[in-house]
């Protein structure tokens, strides 16, 4: 089977390739990557060794760069990972997550109604339904959950995920979408919560924490999700979505403690800052029907984000080689000094 996987330099993305390529010798897959900052290439030079990978640097918005790929490779699965995925970066520049999440997988779509395929897989978010109250434990999103995005970032998302559902409606297109909580683990952009806690409390930074700390998050380790997302695009059924979440429900500020204490650094770096307009307060997955497939996660957080620690530890390289300028820039005006 041939698959394009779009976004496959970025933090999932990347995973997805360098797990499936080695445990699928049998599949090709075609990275699709613009290298933005956030993708890069340092991350699937394990895949990028094997004779069934290979890389395309283009954007899913270029109309004519996607239709010539489709004419070209004739693939039978796609797995669209390429996204804008920073909620504050959405907070400061709405419109270049129109342009990549929701143009972008347009462009995608209408390349696969011409050329044909066997499944488009659109891999989405849990913030799509935005958020549950902090007081209900019990409730968690299902996939009938209404769509109530809070942010730039959800809303693109959601949009995407509408105009997938309408081409299979409309056009017969056999689609798939998963919407998952929070991943976390290795290659993963350290602008999201985990991987910043890690790195500057390496370098003794204060660690930024929003609010009050008290947001709930429900967190997934990125191979568990990588292995939902090949199940759903193999066995689920055409036109459904599917939750994915990690039964790994924990408060922002236990997360951030949890670093500190693993790395050995003091609770006093914790700095509780202003809070993230239209922050969501909780979110929690349903992952019944996902089960059904046979997932089930095999990371708890607490064993998890010790696991992500120790590869962060080991590959400071890839880290210092993914801080550049631009990542700087960001922090700085994000955070100030
Ligand atoms: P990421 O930001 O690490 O990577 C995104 C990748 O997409 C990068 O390699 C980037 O270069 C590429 N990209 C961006 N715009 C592009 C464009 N126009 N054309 C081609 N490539 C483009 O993101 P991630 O965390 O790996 O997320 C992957 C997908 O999973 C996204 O669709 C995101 O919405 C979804 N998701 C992520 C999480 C999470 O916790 N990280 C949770 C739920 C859903
Ligand atoms: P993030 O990793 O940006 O993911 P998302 O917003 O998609 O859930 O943030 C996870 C949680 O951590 C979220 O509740 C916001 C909070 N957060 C902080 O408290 N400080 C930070 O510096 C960042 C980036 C996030």
């Amino acid at each position: 089977m041939k698959f394009l996987v779009t976004g496959g330099a970025g933090f999932i993305g990347s995973n997805f390739v360098n797990l499936m390529s080695r445990e699928h010798p049998e599949d090709d897959y075609l990275v699709y990557d613009a290298l933005t900052y956030c993708g890069n290439l340092f991350s699937i030079e394990a895949a990028l060794g094997r004779k069934n990978v290979s890389f395309l640097r283009g954007d899913i918005s270029d109309e004519a760069a996607v239709d010539a790929l489709f004419g070209r490779e004739r693939f039978d699965y796609v797995v669209n990972f390429a996204a804008e995925t920073h909620v504050d970066r959405s907070i400061k520049d709405p419109k270049a997550f129109l342009r990549s999440n929701v143009e972008g997988t347009l462009t995608l779509l209408e390349a696969a109604r011409k050329h044909g395929l066997k499944r488009f897989h659109q891999v989405s978010t849990d913030e799509v339904y935005g958020m549950l109250p902090l007081e209900d434990k019990d409730l968690a999103f299902t996939e009938e959950s209404p769509l109530a995005p809070s942010s730039p970032y959800s809303a693109s998302k959601a949009a995407a995920d509408l105009y997938v559902l309408a081409y299979h409606r409309t056009y017969g297109l056999n689609v798939t979408i998963s919407r998952c909580s929070n991943n976390y683990g290795p290659y993963q952009f350290p602008e999201k919560l985990i991987p910043l806690v890690l790195t500057r409390a390496l370098k003794d930074e204060r660690i930024p924490v929003y609010g009050n700390g008290k947001n709930v998050r429900d967190w997934l380790y990125v191979e568990d999700h990588c292995r939902a997302i090949d199940l759903i695009v193999r066995k689920g059924d055409d036109g459904e979505i599917y939750n994915v979440g990690g039964h790994g429900e924990k408060e922002n500020i236990e997360v951030v403690k949890l670093i500190l204490e693993t790395l050995g650094k003091p609770l006093s770096l914790i700095a509780y800052v202003k809070d993230r307009p239209g922050h969501d307060l909780r979110y929690a997955i349903n992952p019944t029907k996902v089960s059904s497939l046979g997932f089930a996660p095999t990371h708890r957080p607490e064993e998890g984000i010790k696991k992500t620690i120790e590869w962060y530890l080991s590959h400071r390289d890839w880290l210092r080689k993914v801080e550049d300028g631009s990542y700087l820039a960001y922090v700085k005006e994000q955070y100030g000094e």
